[in-house]
């Protein structure tokens, strides 16, 4: 009697356990489980080392690792940032790829003219993919108006086109060829008069490798030439070429230098034989 009266007891006491061990959440309350790791994982928090708390299996060791920041995986490109002309040119301004690049001079007159003075390099170097970027982005954007040889003499401005009321400026006269590329930029950011903006409609380095594209029919129209390998158009855009072999120059400098430090602490420590 007395030992059914404890297996009674004992089975009693395993429901009411296992009934209160396990509470469902409320509004008020997580709610609580028996034994919640044989359902859930432990979650690892990068950034927050908690021996005690967070880890059940392992050493410490591992732990320690495995709650250090995660580095991304090799070869990742974060989004938006597909390259820099920087690491190219040493110039520019750091960009992202997607063309959000601050640009600093508002939509009036007056600051036209100051963009047209202060903005002088185009970040990019000429290459030839650039320009046929370029080429592709002016024919699709520009040459309805401006025409495909960058004359003013557009489809829309044609007698066989439209009836476009303005005439687009010539981008083959003397004035357009020596402007800035200030004045370039800033007519794409926001246009001009009867021309709207194509901020929205290029990305920055879009807008620049149209306006290398335009630098090349002047140059062209000029029996000039403006390529990846030379430009003679002016001293300002920097041909991919010219880059390079700068940067073979560079290069062969820092081995000569390299030969030439050895030889200097071998000499300093009585083991060369130069100037024997
Ligand atoms: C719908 C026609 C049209 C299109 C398309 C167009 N333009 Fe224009 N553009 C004009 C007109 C018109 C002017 C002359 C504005 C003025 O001086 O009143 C002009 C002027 C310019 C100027 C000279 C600005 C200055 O400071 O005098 C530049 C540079 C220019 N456009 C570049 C471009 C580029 C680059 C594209 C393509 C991305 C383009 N335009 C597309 C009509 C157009």
């Amino acid at each position: 009697m007395n030992i059914k009266f404890h297996i009674f007891g004992c089975l009693l006491g395993l429901i009411v356990l296992s009934l209160s061990s396990c509470q469902s959440s409320t509004g008020n309350q997580t709610g609580s489980e028996y034994m919640p790791d044989m359902a859930h994982s432990v979650a690892y928090e990068a950034n927050t080392y908690g021996y005690y708390y967070n880890n059940r299996w392992g050493t410490e060791d591992e732990l320690h690792k495995m709650v250090q920041p995660r580095l991304p995986v090799s070869g990742t490109i974060a989004r938006g940032f597909a390259g820099s002309s920087m690491e190219q040119t040493g110039r520019g301004v750091p960009y992202r790829a997607n063309g959000s690049v601050p640009y600093y001079y508002s939509d009036t007159e007056e600051e036209r003219t100051k963009a047209a003075a202060e903005i002088i390099d185009n970040p990019y170097p000429i290459t030839s993919n650039g320009l046929a970027e370029g080429k592709l982005l002016y024919n699709i954007q520009c040459a309805i108006c401006h025409g495909e040889k960058g004359d003013g003499d557009g489809y829309l401005v044609r007698d066989d086109g439209g009836k476009y009321p303005v005439q687009p400026a010539n981008f083959m006269g003397d004035t357009l060829t020596m402007a800035s590329n200030g004045r370039y930029y800033h007519a794409i950011m926001y246009g001009k008069n009867l021309m709207g903006g194509y901020a929205d409609k290029l990305s920055y380095g879009e807008r620049w490798n149209v306006i290398h594209y335009i630098r090349s029919m002047q140059a062209a129209n000029k029996k000039l030439e403006y390529s990846e390998k030379s430009n003679t158009l002016n001293k300002i855009e920097i041909p991919y070429a010219v880059i390079l072999s700068k940067k073979e120059a560079e290069a062969k400098m820092h081995i000569v230098h390299e030969v030439k430090d050895t030889l200097m602490s071998k000499e300093a420590h009585g083991t060369g034989d130069i100037h024997k």
